[in-house]
């Protein structure tokens, strides 16, 4: 995302420097607006250098009018954060006064605004900033208050610049989606898992684990929390809250029932082994005769599991299966579905050489508690999006019961 840092002439000018990095390490870009007062407190050249974009200061800047990107900045951002903010910058937004670029931006923006307010104790309290304050909160303008102590002017009270992680988590809320996932708990599993037969062989199958990490990315991009569960694959995560690695079907089921409490959706696209050798051999197994017979115990079923607990209970997460099946696809998953006490079931057919295992398209069957939908063949990120329209539904429909 795209956000605009308006600094204002105020001691916390400084501490604006962090706000920048703490966006950028969240993967924004910034763009620094400084009025003329900022100025005298830092130099452009700070914010210039870390944002490596030019600083806007002067609203008439000999030059500067001719770069589209300056004009075009108010209708490009998807933030404008004024830290700090002065009294006087709070006057200016909130009776529509427009003489230099921060408090044109203001008006021109229609992107959500957020302000960090900073002065001495008493001007704060000053019944001109409270209705300038209250102005602005009618108008949808969200605010981070400042702190208590020493103030720079030598006085002790309300009026601090709150601290940069402060503005940045208020910065991630506001942008945050607004849709059924926002700010819900999220468990998914991704990837095969590897049962170890000795020091240098394993049982293990093909997921390689797009599906379950494309599933993660857009429950993110939708505002959840995510928890991901991943067994053994080479690809790269998505930016999720917490990423979980584990290498057999007993560490993911110990992964997943240690959280599934409070989790308002599990989402289970991981392959996990059925059968595990019953005791791993510490040592290499030599080789002998022409044929070797190997005894498998069965894993626990995570899924199962998940479902007798929400029959026990009456509570629990919305429970989402797969089921990675080579004949009577749907039919099989719509047993699962209901054997498991899971609300969606996705079937797919790993038959096909361009769908289930490994490969970046896949094509499914939704199974749900009103009947079935068969997808066309998409990429696993649509195959995404499709299932977590479906999810969101559920959710919308009925909220899921979490202990947490
Ligand atoms: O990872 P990719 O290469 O992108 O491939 C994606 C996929 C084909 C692995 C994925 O789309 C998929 O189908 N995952 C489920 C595969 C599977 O194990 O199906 P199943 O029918 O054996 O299991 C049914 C459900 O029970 C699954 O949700 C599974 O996670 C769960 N299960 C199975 C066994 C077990 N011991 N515990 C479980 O929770």
């Amino acid at each position: 995302m795209l956000i605009a840092v308006g600094v204002s002439g105020g001691i916390g000018a400084y501490k604006a420097v962090e706000v920048v990095r703490g966006l950028q390490r969240r993967g924004h870009d910034v763009v620094a607006v400084m009025t003329a007062n900022a100025t005298r407190f830092v130099g452009p050249i700070t914010f210039e250098a870390i944002t490596r974009r030019p600083v806007i200061t002067d609203q008439f800047e000999a030059g500067a009018n001719a770069d589209i990107e300056h004009i075009a900045i108010a209708s490009t951002i998807d933030l404008l954060i004024i830290a700090p903010a002065t009294a006087n910058i709070l006057g200016k937004l909130a009776n529509g006064i427009a003489d230099d670029f921060l408090s044109t931006l203001y008006l021109a923006t229609r992107a959500p605004v957020l302000v960090a307010p900073a002065m001495n104790t008493q001007m704060f309290a000053h019944e001109a900033v409270r209705s300038n304050l209250d102005a602005l909160a009618a108008r949808g303008v969200r605010f981070v208050e400042p702190g208590e102590g020493y103030l720079a002017c030598g006085w002790i009270g309300k009026g601090r610049l709150a601290e940069p992680d402060e503005i940045v988590a208020a910065a991630e809320d506001v942008l945050r989606p607004r849709g059924p996932l926002r700010s819900q708990r999220v468990l998914v599993t991704a990837g095969p898992t590897y049962e170890d037969v000795d020091p240098v062989r394993y049982l293990g199958n093909r997921s390689s684990g797009r599906m379950g990490f494309a599933i993660a990315g857009e429950a993110a991009r939708r505002g959840a929390e995510v928890t991901l569960v991943a067994g053994p694959t080479s690809l790269d995560p998505p930016p999720v809250r917490e990423l979980v690695r584990v290498r057999s079907a007993e560490q993911m089921h110990a992964a997943v029932l240690g959280r599934a409490d409070d989790m308002h959706v599990v989402v289970m696209a991981a392959a996990v082994a059925d059968y595990a050798p019953i005791e791993p051999s510490d040592q290499k197994v030599p080789k002998g005769g022409d044929t070797v017979t190997m005894v498998l115990k069965k894993t626990p079923d995570i899924l199962a599991e998940l479902g007798r607990r929400r029959i026990a209970s009456g509570g629990g997460p919305l429970l989402v299966g797969f089921a990675a099946e080579t004949e009577r696809v749907v039919a099989h998953a719509a047993a699962k579905r209901e054997s498991k006490h899971a609300d969606l079931f996705v079937a797919n057919d790993v038959s096909r050489a361009d769908a289930g295992f490994g490969v970046d398209t896949n094509a499914v069957t939704i199974v749900g508690p009103d009947g079935s939908e068969t997808l066309p063949l998409q990429s696993k990120s649509r195959v995404a999006i499709a299932i977590l329209d479906r999810i969101e539904a559920l959710l919308t429909a009925h909220p899921a019961k979490t202990s947490g």
